[in-house]
Formats: C-alpha cells, structure tokens, sequence
C-alpha cells in the first residue's frame, strides 16, 4: 500500500476569484492572480485501501465526521474516476498555521490532496493537470499547486480552466505581512458567501467584470516589477470583492471593527511613503502586500499603531511530494 505526503502552501489572491460561472465544474467567473506564501501550509497523507468503503479523514489529529467527510469523499471520487483505483482512502492532514485565526484554507487543503491522491493512486498529473484536478476540491486551490505569482485562467470548460506561475520582475521581491485578527463571529463559509454574492448582489457583475480586466493588467504590473500598480489592483479587488458582499440579500460581511483598524494603519503607513497595500479574504485578517526592501520598516510601522500578532511571508514554493512509503 502506497502512502504519499504533499506539501501544499496557502496563496492568497491579488486578483480575487468571488464566485462560480459553473459549480459543478468549479469553473469561476473571473480569472484570478495570487501569491503563494511560505509561512502557511498543509501537510496531507494519502493511502488507498485494496476494500472499498468509507473514507476517513483526520483533520489536525481529529478523526472528522460523515458530514465534515464529505467534500473530502466527492473529490477522491474523482481521484478514483481518473485513476481506477477503487479502495477507500484514509486522508490525515495537518495545518501548519501560525493559531487559530482563521488562517487555515482550502487552498492549501485541496491542493496538497490533489496531489498526495493522485501519486498515492499511482498516477503522475502534469502540474496543469494537476491544477485543474485541485479545481474541482476548491476554486483557489487551482492555484496553489503553483510557487510565487499565479494567474488562474477562467476559461470556458474543465480542460481551460487552470493556473500557471506568473513571473514577477527581478527588482521585485514581494513580500505579505499577516495581520492576525481573531473576531470569533461565525463565519459565512466562502463557499456559500460568494454564492449569495453571485446570485443577489448587484454589484457583483461590476465586480467579476473589473477583476477580468485587471487580472492581465496585474500580469503586467508584476512582469515590470511596478509596485504602485500592483498594490492600486489589489486594494480594488479586495474592496470590490467586499462591496458586492455588503450588496448581497441578505448583506454580510467579514469586516471586523479590528479589521478597519488595521485597514486604517495600513493606510497611515502608505501616507508616510512606504509601499503597503492591503486585502482581505473570507475573514477578518488583514494582509499587507509590501516588498523585501521596505517590509521591516512596514512592520514596525504597523506595531507602532496595533497590538495584533504579525506574520511575515515571502513567496512560497509549489506544491511537492515530501514522503512516500511502500
Ligand atoms: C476570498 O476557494 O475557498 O479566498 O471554490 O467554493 O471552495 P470554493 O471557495 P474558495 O474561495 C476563495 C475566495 C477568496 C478569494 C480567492 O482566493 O481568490
């Protein structure tokens, strides 16, 4: 019995992917561009039984339920579709995550599973195939199977649908500084908040529409290693991407008092000429796009004006295999 480990970091989107074209294929409405960031990863073994059966799935050492399975099972159904491999699989995953603030992702997740069931299977995905394949577990994990800069590619069917690395220019090198912020509200899963989004919010066309326009013009911006533009596109699809939100019937938000706080420190830091820009996901932290040159002046510019827990990270690696036991 084949037992394969991947590693897979979280990426955080740029150009923000918010809501489906398709749901069944997982295709979005939007392409997207992401950095993948070395500080948070997930670390998942994959090994298929000769039986079938039920799959389990252990989430941080915790044996998870039917339900919280479930998504896990559909995706090794597809793993079992390509692969011809019927057994049922036991899938142990571990978050490494600086705490509890919400920073664990699907990104990480399904793209680390992509990966390890996929070798655990016998099979040996290209690195496009592979992203497409992630798709299907969650829209962002489609894109950290790739390190650094990504472009997600909506395109029109499962085959077009994928991601690939972006260069970024040799004078840029970007880094993202987290700023922790722990608000305990229940969340509204990504999953079900775009989908709101997408089906009541009127500004969500507005939104999708200037995110196709920006996502080649953020390709751009990074080839020429133009920090300006690419922070200007950044705070846009953020802030659209959470204005549709507000937009939605009923409204929500991931906004935090906390949040605008630190929104409004990254701000002060930007007035005293430092470059800092900031977005947000599916959670109250904040994250703050800066580069290597400036990012120790951005932290204790920050610090000075929060008493939140920073993390700082720089461009992490694709998604690899680290352990494979026969
Ligand atoms: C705000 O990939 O978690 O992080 O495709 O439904 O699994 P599903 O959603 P998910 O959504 C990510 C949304 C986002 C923006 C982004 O990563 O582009």
């Amino acid at each position: 019995m084949l037992k394969v480990t991947a590693r897979a970091h979280t990426n955080i989107a740029l150009i923000k992917y918010w809501g489906k074209a398709d749901p069944e294929l997982m295709l979005p409405a939007n392409s997207s561009v992401s950095l993948t960031l070395d500080q948070f990863y997930a670390d998942t073994t994959v090994s298929f039984a000769a039986e079938t059966g039920n799959d389990t799935f252990v989430l941080d050492g915790v044996k998870q339920s039917p339900a919280a399975t479930q998504r896990i099972h559909q995706f090794l159904d597809l793993v079992r579709a390509r692969t011809g491999v019927r057994g049922s699989a036991t899938v142990r995953s571990v978050n490494h995550v600086p705490n509890a603030a919400g920073l664990a992702s699907s990104s990480s997740a399904f793209a680390a599973l992509a990966l390890a069931a996929t070798r655990a299977a016998g099979a040996e995905l290209s690195p496009r195939e592979l992203s497409r394949l992630a798709r299907r577990g969650s829209g962002s994990a489609t894109r950290s199977i790739f390190g650094g800069t990504a472009i997600w590619h909506k395109g029109h069917d499962d085959d077009s649908s994928f991601a690939e690395p972006v260069p970024t220019a040799p004078s840029l090198s970007l880094r993202m500084v987290a700023i922790l912020i722990d608000d305990r509200q229940k969340d509204v899963s990504s999953r079900d908040g775009m989908a709101r989004t997408v089906a009541t919010s009127p500004y969500f066309p507005v939104f999708a529409a200037t995110a196709e326009h920006d996502a080649p013009a953020m390709v751009a911006a990074l080839a020429q290693g133009d920090m300006e533009q690419i922070g200007q596109f950044t705070e846009r699809s953020a802030m659209m991407m959470h204005g549709a939100n507000m937009a939605a019937e009923p409204p929500f938000t991931y906004f935090a008092p906390a949040t605008l706080t630190a929104w409004a420190a990254v701000r002060a830091v930007r007035d005293a000429g430092l470059p800092a820009y900031a977005t947000m996901d599916a959670g109250p932290n904040v994250k703050v796009l800066t580069d290597a040159t400036h990012v120790d002046a951005v932290v204790a510019a920050l610090h000075a004006q929060l008493d939140n827990e920073l993390v700082v990270c720089a461009p992490g690696p694709a998604a690899s295999v680290i352990d494979t036991t026969e």
